[in-house]
């Protein structure tokens, strides 16, 4: 005979699941680990909604045990799949997407993406009332709120070590390196990366700037013994970076090379700082969604974790540090 206490406990457990959506991140995986162990410390049942919101329409869901999460948590990209979903901007499809989670009694749902993501489900809320709280997860840190996003710090190292390497080969030539950072429109990745190399030019969308004014300043560098330059270029400046490569061959009359870093920055084993973001935000997710928050992104910022609303976090395009803007311009 089944114990009754234990009968009244299994009756009573909530299920929670989890999604990745859009860029997939370092630290999604071991995101993905701490929610399977702190779901089950707190009485809840976790599952996986596996390639994003895509998998939500689609019914890829699962029960999640320790089994699924041992092993990943040094692994970057994330063990569950990530997807850019526009079937979910689709209220029929959204309306599938609930019913998936009716079926298995799931109400609350934790999402790791960025301001998209939140949005789609922001909508989903307004229509179906899943409770959900989003976890900041882009190497872009693009996301208003919040100082730190999931994946940043394992991106950037990755970026450190790829223009190490690259000033080892700069520096045996005479040459130009023109590297070429993610992040969509914002500079963020580009700017820490400048500021923690000693390169020697840095570009950004959100800086205007007028390579003429390097020109003579970078000629007399050379003439004064300068061998190499490194610049760090941003995805979505108004130039290619063949052209800022041209400019350096043509204006200050130095071979150059491009180097785009690509999608080696979303990847690659987590960074401790990565791995305690992960463990730290999907407490407070939980915490929050048990609490009573039903509609919320946990930000982190120089006060520490604090639960935003969407309408705080989407409304407005995030704007870079202007402490670390002012060392840009120094
Ligand atoms: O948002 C993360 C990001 O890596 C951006 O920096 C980049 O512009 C984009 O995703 C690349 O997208 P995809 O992986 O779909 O090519």
């Amino acid at each position: 005979m089944v114990n009754s206490t234990k009968l009244k406990q299994r009756v009573s457990m909530k299920n929670i699941a989890i999604l990745c959506s859009g860029g997939d991140v370092s630290g999604m995986n071991p995101a993905l680990k701490h929610f399977v162990e702190y779901a089950q410390k707190k009485a809840l049942t976790p599952y996986f909604i596996y390639d994003g919101f895509e998998g939500l329409i689609d019914n890829k869901i699962q029960k999640a045990s320790y089994c699924d999460v041992s092993g990943i948590i040094n692994r970057g990209g994330t063990k569950i799949g990530s997807a850019r979903s526009k079937r979910f901007r689709d209220k029929e499809y959204r309306a599938l997407a609930k019913k998936n989670l009716d079926t298995l009694n799931i109400e609350m749902l934790l999402v790791l993406g960025g301001d998209g993501s939140f949005a789609g489900m922001d909508l989903f809320y307004k229509e179906h009332k899943i409770k959900f709280c989003g976890i900041p997860s882009t190497i872009d840190n693009d996301i208003n709120g919040t100082d730190y996003c999931l994946g940043v710090d394992s991106a950037l190292s990755i970026i450190k070590t790829s223009i190490d390497a690259i000033r080892d080969t700069a520096s045996s030539f005479k040459r130009a390196f023109v590297i070429e950072t993610m992040g969509r429109n914002c500079g963020y990745l580009a700017l820490i990366s400048y500021l923690t190399s000693g390169a020697e030019l840095c570009l950004i969308p959100e800086v205007k700037y007028d390579l003429k004014s390097y020109e003579e300043s970078f000629k007399e560098q050379i003439n004064n013994g300068r061998r190499y330059f490194i610049a760090i270029v941003s995805e979505g400046i108004e130039q290619e970076s063949s052209e800022i490569a041209e400019w350096f061959e043509e204006k200050i009359g130095v071979e150059s090379r491009v180097s785009v870093l690509g999608h080696v920055q979303r990847g690659g084993n987590p960074t401790i700082y990565d791995r305690l973001m992960a463990y730290k935000f999907v407490t407070y997710a939980i915490d929050g969604l048990l609490q009573g928050k039903d509609e919320s992104v946990i930000c982190y910022t120089k006060s520490g974790f604090q639960y935003k609303s969407i309408e705080e976090v989407t409304s407005k395009v995030k704007e870079l540090d202007p402490e670390l803007l002012l060392l840009l311009s120094e």
